[in-house]
């Protein structure tokens, strides 16, 4: 089932369906939201990798201005859910075309008033994005409709836009602006044609560039309004390019360009797809998390993928270890393209990694935990608040959580090992690989009495648990990348690249201390019960169900991790740790000691980040346990249908919709349920299902083929067919 629908009208929806109802091309992101809609219930035609600062306040990604402002007014008042209960609203997705789709009927007099709209991203030209408004009358009325750009949009921090201009060339509205700290122009642009003929009447205030038909509507007539529009920054003659897309567009007609993105959409779901037979809730679930990987894929080497998508500026608009680790899989499977983009931005971030280390004295690479352009963090000590007193909450991720170099390297192993593409290397990679692995080798901490090198002071996965000792995550994720960096020394010095020898010509005494630290780094290995201990003193701790932990909140948004949080003192923990090194070095430990694990740290676990979930379901899969996977999967799977996620975490909105559990949930059907393994040019795939599913199927590219994998209840099938 390709379908997203919501029915009736209410206000408490508007932001839950900004993000149900999300198009996008990892350009920009448009939100879910009405026609007529303003700032006041959160438009956002958000950038992607695009920043702007005000004052002190957060830097976060910049939404530009809103071209799809359309509304229609009687006798002075609009005809809109702003101000009018609807008779009937509904909003709808088509997964299958990247369709967004609305229906509304009004009382207006004595007639009754539909007004439909559909819009969609364009996935061929990134810049453009097109509207049809269509609406009808039961009896004759006389209305106005405007459509045009709204200039005043939402800023969570702050407006970021100044130096607004407004021109007008042939029969388009172009408004320029620049940010504010760095100055970029952004342009938006929007013209729109007509099936009725009036000539507009224009007009430029408020904030507003508007074409204004006066209409005497005959009943049941159809009267249609196209937009075509777009928005540029940055690109080399981006608007006379933009101008001359959109133009182009105009003369093609919106129903050409439509069946354009309708023929992107269909290659794209053909190579992306998933299928699960026997729970339709299943299959439309992971069809959502498809569709929404697919919108947000970068477009560039730039840019890579927001921890809560395009869908506006939460989170700062940022990269986490979100990216590499949850979303980087599908990419690799069916978008090689997409994957490089995710790595080259890390590699163009070292600038930021090698300054951030340097801010906290230590020569090498430290790479942001919220992650903007060219690696800048914008992880702040004072992240979170008091939801009672609005207090600043200190906590650590910013300077602690180092495991996000290793996130990195991580995906990068991949990388090159599903396409050998090892330009990547030469472009440097191996130059961030070394200098993470240099950071990592100066954090370590050299224990005399034991003879060993500890990690001290971070924070892991588990974010409640702040500057803890040595995370077992987080030490066996260094061991990998020390690991993975010889290896590409290896690998690189047999090929004799002379990109290679300059670069180790001087790092001799780095390599050495890498070397050291390597062969004495503590790992910490399962106690006489199986468990790995999530860092050191954690089984001292007092061992609260999390209903009690949660018991002890005053306020339900209370931040329950750091100094003084109610989780704190306990071994409640907010996500998959100990269980996330499990899954991501699935072949350290053996399937007893998984199970172990799994158990222990499964009750524990308050799964408020919604990267658990898809751990979890990995891992139960991983020691066969298909059926307590499936409500992970699914809790996973289906967030940004029904926006159950948590909205807010120590006073912040933290809503959008979650690539990380869409990539997530990705993963858990693939590697959890078919039990997928990669073996170079060969896959292997096992039944897993539970009793739920008849059988999953997917494609993957493997190098230069596609595999057609169909998973059923007792037998795995494979076909292949060249992927050029
Ligand atoms: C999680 C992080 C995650 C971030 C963005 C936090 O709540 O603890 O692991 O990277 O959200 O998704």
């Amino acid at each position: 089932m390709y379908i997203i629908n919501h029915t009736g009208y209410s206000k408490d929806d508007i932001l839950r369906n900004g993000n149900r109802f999300l198009i996008g091309n990892g350009y920009y992101g448009y939100r879910g939201t009405l026609d007529e809609h303003t700032k006041d219930e959160m438009v956002q035609f958000n950038l992607n990798g695009i920043y702007d600062q005000v004052g002190d306040a957060d830097r976060e990604s910049i939404n530009a201005f809103n071209p799809l402002y359309t509304v229609i007014k009687y006798e002075g008042e609009e005809v809109s859910v702003r101000n009018l209960s609807p008779f009937k609203h509904e909003q709808q997705l088509d997964m299958k075309d990247g369709c967004v789709t609305r229906k509304t009927v009004f009382h207006v007099k004595d007639a009754l008033l539909t007004i439909e709209s559909e819009r969609f991203a364009d996935q061929n030209h990134k810049n453009s994005i097109y509207a049809k408004y269509w609406f009808q009358s039961t009896k004759p009325l006389e209305i106005d409709l405007s459509s045009g750009i709204d200039t005043l949009v939402y800023g969570a921090s702050g407006a970021h836009l100044k130096n607004v201009e407004f021109e007008q060339m042939d029969k388009f509205f172009i408004f320029k602006a620049t940010s504010k700290e760095k100055k970029k122009e952004i342009i938006v642009m929007e013209t729109c044609t007509t099936s009725f003929g009036i000539e507009p009447e224009n007009e430029v205030g408020d904030g507003k560039a508007l074409h204004h038909y006066h209409i005497k509507m005959v009943p049941d007539q159809i009267y249609v309004i196209y937009k075509f529009a777009g928005v540029v920054h940055e690109e080399e003659n981006g608007m006379e390019k933009l101008f001359f897309q959109l133009t182009r567009a105009m003369s093609l007609g919106y129903s050409v360009c439509h069946r354009q993105n309708r023929k992107y959409w269909a290659d794209k779901w053909d190579v992306s797809g998933v299928d699960i037979s026997g729970d339709q809730e299943a299959d439309t679930a992971i069809k959502n998390c498809i569709y929404h990987l697919i919108s947000v894929r970068p477009s560039s080497d730039k840019v890579s993928i927001p921890t809560r998508g395009l869908s506006g500026q939460i989170y700062k608009g940022a990269v986490f270890w979100d990216a590499e680790i949850f979303m980087l899989p599908f990419y690799l499977n069916t978008d090689i393209e997409s994957a490089r983009h995710i790595i080259k931005y890390r590699i163009g971030g070292l600038k930021g990694a090698l300054a951030k280390a340097k801010q906290y004295g230590y020569p090498g690479a430290f790479y942001a935990r919220e992650s903007q352009d060219e690696g800048f963090e914008a992880s702040s000590e004072y992240h979170l608040t008091d939801p009672e007193t609005g207090a600043p909450i200190r906590n650590y991720f910013r300077e602690k959580q180092i495991h996000i170099n290793s996130a990195i390297i991580y995906a990068l192993k991949q990388y090159l090992f599903r396409t050998d593409d090892v330009s990547v290397l030469l472009e440097g990679g191996l130059e961030m690989v070394f200098e993470c692995c240099r950071f990592y080798a100066n954090y370590a901490t050299y224990n005399e009495a034991m003879d060993r090198y500890e990690i001290q002071d971070v924070v892991g996965p588990d974010e409640y648990h702040e500057r803890v000792n040595n995370n077992a995550y987080t030490n066996y994720m260094i061991k990998f990348s020390f690991d993975f960096l010889f290896e590409c020394l290896r690998l690189s010095r047999g090929a004799d690249y002379p990109y290679v020898r300059e670069y180790m010509k001087d790092k001799t005494e780095s390599s050495d201390k890498i070397k050291e630290v390597r062969s004495k780094l503590y790992l910490p290995v399962p106690n006489a019960d199986g468990i790995i201990e999530q860092f050191d003193g954690y089984f001292k701790l007092e061992d609260a169900t999390v209903k009690d932990v949660k018991r002890r909140l005053k306020n339900p948004n209370e931040y329950m991790g750091g100094e003084t949080g109610v989780a704190t003192s306990t071994r409640v923990i907010k996500q998959a740790d100990v269980v996330a090194l499990l899954v991501l070095q699935r072949d350290l430990f053996p399937i007893d000691i998984m199970k172990k694990n799994y158990e222990y740290y499964v009750d524990r676990t308050e799964h408020s980040s919604s990267l658990s979930a898809p751990m979890h379901c990995l891992l139960a899969n991983l020691i066969d346990d298909p059926e307590s996977a499936l409500p992970f999967f699914m809790k996973s799977a289906t967030i940004d249908i029904t926006g159950v996620s948590n909205q807010y975490s120590g006073g912040i909105y933290v809503g959008g919709t979650h690539p990380g559990s869409s990539g997530g949930s990705y993963i858990s059907l693939v590697y959890g349920f078919a039990a997928l393994e990669h073996h170079g040019y060969q896959l292997s795939a096992d039944y897993r299902l539970p009793k739920a599913f008849n059988s999953l199927e997917f494609k993957i590219i493997v190098k230069d083929y596609i595999a057609n994998v169909k998973v059923r209840r007792n037998s795995v099938e494979i076909k292949w067919e060249d992927l050029l």
